[in-house]
């Protein structure tokens, strides 16, 4: 069965075709990231009105890379939540439109699930049950996924996602829009003991996140810093911010599988990019001789790829829908 599948929930407009759930026939993003650099964050408007002109090529692109024609395309899946809502509302509408066009069936799909379907596409044997971390920009939750389309939250941030921390620190830091890269980068050349940095629990519950107290330490050390007229090694403050954050989301996420008692364990998101968080990630599953699998580095970020591959689960679950489909901008996993 061969899915096109179409992403546009946040800053990049995609298209891809995905073959059963699992073999990527093409995937082509096309990224705003240039742009919304220069206002340090996306800016929503701007984001819907580049979609709005980027979404046709795009979808063209994808089914020419993939060496096919819309006639032997047999569903069309899209991310409908959650994310930016004028952002969402241009994948959906266009795929609405080319679904009734071309007489083909309407997969909505939702972002956070197919961050975890990108796992499916480089690692064949995968299958759920499992417990995942899935770190974006915009969520952090610990997901057990009990079945392709059956998910039973475990933990989630109280406040910010991991990812918008990182990013947040990382402007504070003088970095460029989006921050958890080059973030990622500095820390490489940092001592990780350099800074005593805030471990926030959640009261009653073990497995939740709360990442505001850590961005605010950051920032106001850094206006303190200026106060005093001292400057701060940027690479150290970045590798004891990453050494912090992994810290929280590792030491949570392997508390979570011991009380759920899985063994293998999966990362999602934009954030499992994040070099430390591989790292650590890889270390301590060695330890405890649990099963570890990553999104490769393509598929980390936001692509359309990874919405075919859980369009397919969808369907395959009876999950279609109608010219009435309309978008989220929030909406639970479960
Ligand atoms: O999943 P994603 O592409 O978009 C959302 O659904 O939000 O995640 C984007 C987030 C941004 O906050 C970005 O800074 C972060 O993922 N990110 C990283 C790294 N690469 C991307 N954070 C830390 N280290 C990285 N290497
Ligand atoms: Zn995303």
């Amino acid at each position: 069965m061969n899915i096109l599948a179409l992403e546009s929930s946040c800053d990049e407009t995609a298209a891809a075709v995905v073959r059963d759930g699992r073999m990527v026939l093409s995937n082509c993003v096309a990224s705003q990231i240039e742009e919304h650099k220069l206002y340090g964050g996306v800016v929503p408007e701007i984001a819907s009105r580049r979609h709005t002109e980027a979404i046709s090529l795009i979808t063209r692109r994808a089914l020419e890379d993939a060496h096919l024609t819309l006639n032997e395309i047999d569903a069309i899946a899209v991310t409908h939540a959650p994310g930016l809502i004028g952002a969402l509302l241009v994948g959906v509408n266009f795929a609405k439109g080319l679904a009734a066009a071309a007489n083909l069936p309407l997969i909505p799909v939702h972002h956070l699930r197919s961050h975890i379907a990108a796992n499916y596409l480089a690692h064949p044997e995968l299958e759920p049950p499992f417990l995942c971390l899935v770190v974006s920009g915009g969520h952090s939750h610990i997901v057990r996924v009990e079945d392709y389309t059956k998910f039973t939250v475990i933990g989630r941030t109280r406040d910010d996602a991991a990812g918008e921390c990182f990013d947040k620190a990382a402007r504070a830091m003088g970095m460029p829009y989006p921050g958890g890269v080059h973030l990622d980068k500095a820390a490489m050349f940092g001592n990780p003991k350099a800074f005593a940095l805030p471990r926030p629990h959640v009261d009653g519950s073990p497995y939740d996140f709360s990442f505001s107290g850590l961005k605010t330490a950051v920032i106001n050390l850094l206006h303190k810093a200026q106060q005093r007229g001292e400057t701060v090694d940027v690479n150290d403050l970045s590798a004891s911010f990453q050494h912090t954050v992994c810290d929280i989301l590792c030491s949570r996420f392997f508390a979570a599988a011991q009380m759920t008692g899985d063994t293998t364990l999966v990362l999602a998101g934009g954030v499992s990019a994040n070099s430390g968080l591989r790292n650590r990630m890889k270390t301590m599953c060695r330890e405890h001789g649990f099963s570890l699998f990553l999104p490769p580095l393509s598929l980390c970020g936001d692509n359309a790829a990874m919405v075919g591959s859980q369009g397919y689960y969808e369907f395959c679950a009876g999950s279609t829908a109608g010219p009435a489909l309309n978008a989220c901008a929030t909406l639970s996993i479960e």
